[in-house]
Parts: structure tokens; C-alpha cells; sequence
């Protein structure tokens, strides 16, 4: 191999965060890749170019981060957008007038805004089921369902979804199955190599890691869904920024410290926060407590560092907790570096009418922790100081 060379495919998960698709400047030699921040590219003459003629289809540091990220995946295709949004969007779009999906209850509370309030009016349906119990995807599927859609872990009750058992269902319909690996990432679960057929994440997460940016990337080993990906992505135009992509790919490299840190901290606090007397209950896959734990501990190399946790005191011990937490940042979003923590009914679904909130799971008391990469007594004796105002 010569010295320009990255990382043979073999390489460990460990290498190919660092190494997978990063060759250095051909110019300079710079380690780090320079950021290509252009729109467009100067042709040599008509009808050539260098593989690049407008950055909407196609950019350097996209690529570069592109290539990683399939790497990572154990994907063949790896195909980049400006949100995780944008993302699940560009997937969904791939389904034509008519046809119907197959959806975890508890997704993300924009994927289900997307799917409900936007994408049924072009004609798609759906179908919400606990796809925790996988005998509930097998009885949803219909002649016309042409997709199943897991999220596991899932924000924010952090329900486990046996990935290879709910593969087995949607192939045995034909169709596809699409996981967001968000709260797990690449370095806890390879859902590819568990029979998903698409893996998508929000990168403005644990991937990217340092709340630095706002991006997504969809991959698969299948060619006419990575060419239909492809042509959504030039198509509709919803890109990452070069040096967005640039962010993400320094992220990545800490990616297996990051998730091993994030872990080892989210186990301890889940930990603290099930002794606790002011907590009624701890949702965390790595507990033993959590009805996911068998298959989390099954598929996953270990349970990253979401936590969400019910205060006995409802919304005022909610509301009491946030304002008391002083390392802890009252921020939504989550995978990054920093302590974030939010409270569902009084932030990020204050507008979604109670009894609906609470049929969701999503109670007074629900308190959603992403746990970062501080010391882990830092975190914990923060928590404790601010339980006591609870
Ligand atoms: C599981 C999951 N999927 C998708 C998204 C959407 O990602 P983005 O905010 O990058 O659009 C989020 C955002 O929180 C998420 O948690």
C-alpha cells in the first residue's frame, strides 16, 4: 500500500472512521483534506470535466465524506444531505402515489410530522405499529406496503426494535426496510449486516458530535436505491454546505471514543437516576430493567448515551429539574459532546394537545437526557444537586 493510500476495507471500525475514503491533498500533502468550497468547477473543454461540473451534483468533500460514511456502514452507496430531515424525506420519496409504510410508533417527532402532515397529502399512507414487537409490523403489512420504517433506539422513549427479525418480515413482503440508526450510529449497530436494506442518520448528531452543523446521509448496498437517492439528492437540491461536510468528517474520526465515553457516562447516570427516590422510572437499553435489553445487548456493541426518565412530580418537577441543572444545557437536539437535557410537555411538545401527548408515552414527568462526554461525576452531581429542587 503505497503512503497515500487510506485503509484497506479490513480495517477495523476503529481505522475506518480515521482513514476510510480520506486520501491527503494531492497538491500539498495536507493530512487533512482542504474544504472545496465552490459551486462550480472550470471545465478543461466543451463536454469534459474532472468528475465535478456543479457542486449540487456532486463535491469533493462530499464525496470524501460520502465514501466514509458507507465505509463506516458497510454500505456500498452513501448519499449526503443537509439535514436528517431532508434525508427521511428523500428515502420516502423514492415511494410512488398509493403506496403504503409500515412505521415505528414512537419515531422522532418531525419524521412523524413529515410523514402525517406532508407526505400523505401526495398520497402515501401509514401505519403506526410497536415495532418493538415485530409480530405487529407482520400484521400491518398490506398488498400496496412498499416500505417498512424502524427507528431503534427511538427518540425519545428509546424502544429497541430487533432489526433482523423485522428485515425478515419486510423481505418476505418484498419490500424494503429502512432503519434510522441515529441514536445508535456505526460503531453500536450495523443494521446492513442485520438485513436492512437503507440506514439513515441525522450526522447533525453523534456522527458529526460537536454541534456544529446540521446534516443527514442515507446509505445502502442496493443500486437502484442508491441511483434513486442519487437523482433525489441533485434533484431536489437539499445539499450539505462543503464545509459542513468538512465538520462532519473531523466528528467522525473520534466517532468510536465518542460512543464508547457516551456509554460508559449514559449507563452510570441511568444507574444513578433508577436508585433515585424522586424517579419513577429509567428507560435506557442498557438496564436490565428495559424490556429491550436482550436484543439491544444482542445487536448492539453497547447502548449509547440517551437516557429518558419519568420525575414522580410531573410537569413542576420537569420544570423544576431543567431550571436547576447548571452543567446539563436546556438545549433540544442530542449526540453531542455537551450534557443536553429536555423536557418533552413544556419544550419540544408543548404544542401537541395532552391527552395525544400522553397516548404517545410522552408524559408530564418525561425528561429526555443526552448524556455527554464530561466527567461522569460532574454529570451525576449536577443531576443530584438539581433533583433536590424536584
Ligand atoms: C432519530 C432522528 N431522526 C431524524 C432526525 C432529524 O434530523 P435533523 O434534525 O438533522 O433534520 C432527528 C432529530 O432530532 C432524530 O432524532
Amino acid at each position: 500500500m503505497s503512503n497515500e493510500q487510506n485503509a484497506p476495507s479490513s480495517a477495523h471500525f476503529d481505522t475506518l472512521v480515521v482513514r476510510a475514503g480520506i486520501r491527503p491533498d494531492p497538491t500539498t500533502g495536507a493530512i487533512v483534506p482542504p474544504v472545496y468550497q465552490t459551486a462550480t468547477y472550470v471545465l478543461p473543454e466543451v463536454g469534459v470535466n474532472k468528475g465535478f461540473d456543479y457542486t449540487r451534483s456532486s463535491n469533493p468533500t462530499r464525496q470524501t465524506l460520502e465514501t466514509n460514511l458507507a465505509a463506516l456502514e458497510g454500505g456500498k452507496h452513501a448519499v449526503a444531505f443537509s439535514s436528517g430531515m431532508a434525508t427521511v424525506d428523500a428515502v420516502l420519496r423514492l415511494l410512488n402515489k398509493g403506496d403504503h409504510v409500515v412505521c415505528s410508533d414512537d419515531v422522532y417527532g418531525g419524521v412523524s410530522r413529515l410523514f402525517n402532515q406532508i407526505l400523505t397529502r401526495f398520497g402515501l399512507e401509514f401505519t403506526y405499529v410497536d415495532s418493538s414487537d415485530p409480530e405487529q409490523v407482520r400484521a400491518a403489512m398490506r398488498p400496496n406496503t412498499k416500505l417498512v420504517w424502524i427507528e431503534t433506539p427511538t427518540n425519545p422513549l428509546l424502544k429497541v426494535t430487533d432489526v433482523a427479525a423485522v428485515a425478515e418480515i419486510a423481505h418476505a413482503h418484498g419490500v424494503p426496510l429502512g432503519v434510522d440508526s441515529t441514536f445508535a450510529t456505526p460503531a453500536l449497530l450495523r443494521p446492513l449486516e442485520l438485513g436492512a436494506d437503507i440506514v439513515v442518520h441525522s450526522t447533525t448528531k453523534y456522527l458529526s458530535g460537536h454541534n456544529q452543523i446540521i446534516g443527514g446521509v442515507a446509505i445502502t448496498s442496493d443500486d437502484e436505491i442508491g441511483e434513486g437517492l442519487r437523482f433525489c439528492q441533485k434533484s431536489i437540491g437539499a445539499v450539505p454546505s462543503p464545509f459542513d461536510c468538512w465538520l462532519t468528517l473531523g466528528g467522525i474520526k473520534t466517532l468510536s471514543l465518542r460512543m464508547e465515553r457516551h456509554s460508559s457516562n449514559a449507563l452510570a447516570v441511568a444507574r444513578f437516576l433508577e436508585a433515585h427516590d424522586k424517579v419513577a422510572r429509567v428507560s435506557y437499553p442498557g438496564l436490565e430493567s428495559h424490556p429491550g435489553h436482550a436484543v439491544a445487548k444482542a445487536q448492539m456493541k453497547a447502548f449509547s448515551g440517551m437516557i429518558s426518565f419519568e420525575l414522580k412530580g410531573g410537569i413542576p418537577a420537569g420544570r423544576a429539574l431543567l431550571n436547576h441543572v447548571r452543567l446539563c444545557s436546556l438545549a433540544e437536539s442530542l449526540g453531542a459532546v455537551e450534557t443536553m437535557i429536555t423536557h418533552p410537555a413544556t419544550m419540544t411538545h408543548v404544542e401537541v394537545p395532552r391527552e395525544e401527548r400522553l397516548a404517545r408515552g410522552l408524559t408530564d414527568g418525561l425528561v429526555r437526557l443526552s448524556v455527554g462526554i464530561e466527567h461522569v461525576d460532574d454529570i451525576i452531581a449536577d443531576l443530584d444537586e438539581a433533583l433536590r429542587a424536584c
